[in-house]
């Protein structure tokens, strides 16, 4: 089955052809960096302008990439939640322009089950059930992935995601948008061990949830003391900061698995493209004796070939959206009971 994949919901417009949920024969990205680094954050209004500008040339660019025609796809699939609301809406918009017009059957995916699909691609993807750490720029999830299609949520953060430390660190930094990038390239000369900042929620907390306000305060507190460090103090800031991120969300993470006994894990979304979030639970894999899986750096920022894998598997179990599908632009996964 050949599923075209349609992603908006933030900065990036994607168009992705993947056949089976496997083969990836195009994966587009156009990125929208250059548009919001000025304000250190993803302006929505612009955001669904660009989205405008580059959805037909992005779906363009991927049929032809893939050597096929509309005609020749089986099935349409669309993040539909959760997200921006214009952005979500251009990408969804065209999603069923192009199922009407073609008469091919469409799916509305949900972006972080997206996110879960994307190591669905790789050769050797993880066995069900295993456990999700699900890290963004809007949310930070752990996740007991039951099947494809099939995922149940078992803690998340009470208030920022890992992404929105990363991004809004680096703002107070002046290292610009997105900020996960930045401070993950400086840390890589840096002491992480050089500041030492507050272990957010440890011992208190035995549960899956998450919080990252308190770090980003701390971060706050010593810029104002110290001011901004330049050279080798400001790499050293950052890799300190980045362990401290790092270090809840690999103890959160062996926590969560021993407790459901799952021997599999994988890592997605934007901030799994980080250095040293790989580095520590793979560290901690070897040491508790799970299995990590993340996906290249590339399909863990946003992408359509994740949609695209998702929605197959929603296509196969015979799912259907009709034209009235909407966009819902906070929607929590599904909890517990
Ligand atoms: O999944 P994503 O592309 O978009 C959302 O769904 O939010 O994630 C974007 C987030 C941003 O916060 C960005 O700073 C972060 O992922 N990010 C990183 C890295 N690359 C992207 N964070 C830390 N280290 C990175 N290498
Ligand atoms: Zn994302």
């Amino acid at each position: 089955m050949r599923v075209l994949g349609l992603e908006s919901s933030c900065d990036e417009t994607a168009a992705a052809i993947v056949d089976d949920g496997r083969v990836v024969l195009a994966d587009i990205v156009a990125s929208q960096h250059e548009v919001h680094a000025k304000y250190g954050g993803v302006v929505p209004e612009l955001a669904s302008r660009a989205h405008i500008l580059n959805v037909v040339p992005v779906v363009r660019a991927a049929l032809e990439r893939a050597g096929c025609s509309l005609a020749e796809i089986d099935g349409i699939s669309v993040t539909n939640a959760p997200g921006l609301s214009g952005p979500l809406l251009v990408g969804l918009q065209t999603a069923k322009a192009m199922a009407w017009v073609t008469g091919k059957p469409l799916v509305g995916v949900h972006h972080l089950e997206g996110h879960m699909a994307a190591v669905y691609l790789e050769p050797d993807p993880p066995p069900m059930p295993h456990l999700a750490l699900v890290v963004s720029g809007g949310h930070t999830s752990l996740v007991r992935v039951n099947d494809h299609a099939e995922v149940v949520e078992l803690g998340a953060t009470r208030d920022d995601a890992a992404g929105e430390a990363f991004d809004k660190g680096a703002k107070l930094l002046g290292l610009g948008y997105p900020g996960g990038v930045m401070i993950d390239k400086l840390a890589q000369t840096g002491d992480p061990t050089a500041v030492r900042f507050p272990k957010a929620m440890t011992a208190a907390s035995t549960g899956a949830e998450f919080s990252f306000s308190g770090l980003k305060t701390s971060l706050l507190h010593h810029v104002r003391a110290h001011g901004i460090p330049e050279g080798q103090a400001l790499a050293d800031l950052c890799a300190s900061y980045q362990a401290a991120i790092v270090e809840v969300l690999v103890r959160k993470t062996r926590r969560i698995a021993q407790r459901e006994r799952l021997a599999h894990v994988q890592v997605c979304g934007g901030v799994a493209a980080n250095s040293g979030l790989r580095a520590g639970l793979r560290a901690a894999g070897a040491e508790d004796g799970f299995r990590v899986y993340i996906p290249p750096p590339a399909r863990c920022t946003d992408n359509a070939a994740m949609i695209a894998a998702a929605g197959y598997h929603r296509l196969l179990r015979g799912e259907r959206a009709g034209l009235d599908l909407d966009a819902v632009p906070s929607l929590a996964l599904p909890r517990p009971g």
